[in-house]
């Protein structure tokens, strides 16, 4: 029965399967613990930024401990930074000096934190920022940190764009050719339809990245790697951010397409130290459970911090996440959406092969949960969490309740007491 999801051109079955990921930004931002963007935020110059490089020091980094707490909160796949926005190489490229060897950490980071994900089981993925903000030859738009510098501005007429992007397509080349099977690519972003402002030029797109060619690339040195769509040429997954679609994402034909939501403990990607508005556990929950009941993986952020650890506000909550997801992982992995419509504040999920149906509570009404046209499929309904019986009332108990042609509703009876899990999941089991 599976899902009838488009076809695209890498192998996305464990993807499909898979759900749940672990965001990883990381870089010398960190350092300065206030967001990844805080070079343009603050339209620092590159010798003001430099500190960070200067003084990027993760003399506690344990990669073995990270790759432990992904697999550990359910999560089965895990995509890393391996260059922002801010240019800086996470591994030891040949390509430039701006590279984390370079700096007090003095190593590759790249290469052992693959190796510990790996060797906890799960898939890899690189992040690859397609902006860069150091690079010599990056020509300046309005999101460049030197957009306001009339010097900078005017020198940048002198940039020669195909010295970056032969600098672009060489670094990826670096990163699918050494650190072996590569799972996933996380281009970010293109912004073409931003306008030219003065001096300054227009936003970069498909055109600017020569993306036909580097998508080819990544296809030619891994073989069924799986692509985003932020080159802006549509290839196997559409990501949409820091929000939930409204629905399962269809194409023209009907056909489910492959989407994944990024999204964030706070707001902000990398290390923030001050940003206060952490979501709880139950709404990171809640998102994963509402992206699978449309179709739709979640890849969560951790922003390590500069000495190179999680911090115990992301610790905590990785470790209630994954207390759920040992109980209700049923629920989620090999699951998707089905053409039911649950209860008011409630989701749907079925497993690929069409005999479990998983409601899951976002909140708990009093005593009964009806469930119309579902009495003839239902053969038994437990609490997944507990493995406890869920009572179907016979209809000629309740027919007195239930308005007149109602008699497919499926009623259970629900202790009144909401179970001790942060979202209670009913288990279906279907005639
Ligand atoms: C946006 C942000 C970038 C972040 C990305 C994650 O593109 O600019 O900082 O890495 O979202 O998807």
């Amino acid at each position: 029965m599976s899902f009838d999801y488009r076809d695209t051109p890498g192998n996305t079955d464990w993807f499909i399967h898979d759900r749940f990921g672990m965001f990883i930004h990381w870089g010398v931002y960190a350092a300065a613990g206030r967001h990844e963007w805080l070079k343009k935020m603050e339209q620092m110059t590159d010798e003001q930024y430099q500190r960070y490089f200067d003084h990027f020091d993760p003399d506690l980094y344990d990669p073995a401990q990270w790759a432990r707490m992904a697999r550990e909160a359910g999560m089965k796949y895990f995509v890393i930074t391996t260059k922002h926005h801010d240019g800086c190489c996470m591994w030891d490229t040949a390509l430039t000096d701006w590279k984390v060897t370079n700096t007090p950490a003095g190593r590759d980071l790249i290469a052992p934190m693959v190796e510990a994900f790996r060797a906890e089981g799960l898939k890899v993925g690189f992040y690859h920022s397609l902006i860069d903000w150091t690079h010599p030859h990056y020509t300046l738009d309005g999101i460049h940190p030197r957009a306001t510098d009339d010097e900078y501005v005017r020198a940048n007429q002198n940039r020669d764009w195909d010295k970056y992007v032969e600098f672009l397509h060489g670094c990826v080349r670096e990163l699918l050719t050494n650190y072996g099977r590569i799972d996933y690519l996380f281009f970010d972003y293109s912004y073409s339809s931003r306008p030219a402002e003065g001096l300054l030029g227009p936003g970069k797109g498909k055109d600017d990245w020569h993306a036909d060619e580097l998508i080819a690339l990544c296809r030619e040195l891994q073989p069924g790697i799986i692509i985003n769509d932020r080159t802006e040429v549509p290839q196997d997954v559409t990501t949409p951010e820091q929000v939930q679609t409204p629905a399962a994402l269809r194409d023209e034909d009907g056909k489910l397409i492959i989407w994944e939501s990024c999204q964030t403990f706070s707001g902000s990607w990398g290390y923030y130290r001050d940003q206060l508005d952490w979501k709880s556990p139950e709404t990171i929950i809640k998102l994963l459970i509402d992206g699978v009941s449309k179709g739709g993986n979640m890849l969560f952020n951790v922003g390590p911090n500069g000495r190179g650890q999680f911090e115990p506000r992301a610790v905590e909550r990785l470790q209630a996440v994954g207390e759920w997801m040992s109980l209700n992982g049923r629920s989620i992995y090999g699951c998707g959406p089905c053409d039911l419509t649950p209860p008011p504040d409630a989701r749907f999920t079925r497993n690929a092969a069409g005999d479990r149906l998983y409601l899951h509570m976002f909140s708990w009404p009093f005593k009964h949960i009806w469930l119309p046209g579902l009495a003839p499929r239902v053969d038994y309904a437990q609490l997944l969490s507990d493995g406890s019986e869920l009572k179907i009332v016979p209809s000629d108990r309740v027919s007195h309740r239930l308005p007149a042609g109602a008699e497919d509703t499926l009623v259970l009876e629900i202790p009144v007491q909401k179970p001790p899990v942060e979202v209670p999941v009913i288990e279906l089991f279907l005639k």
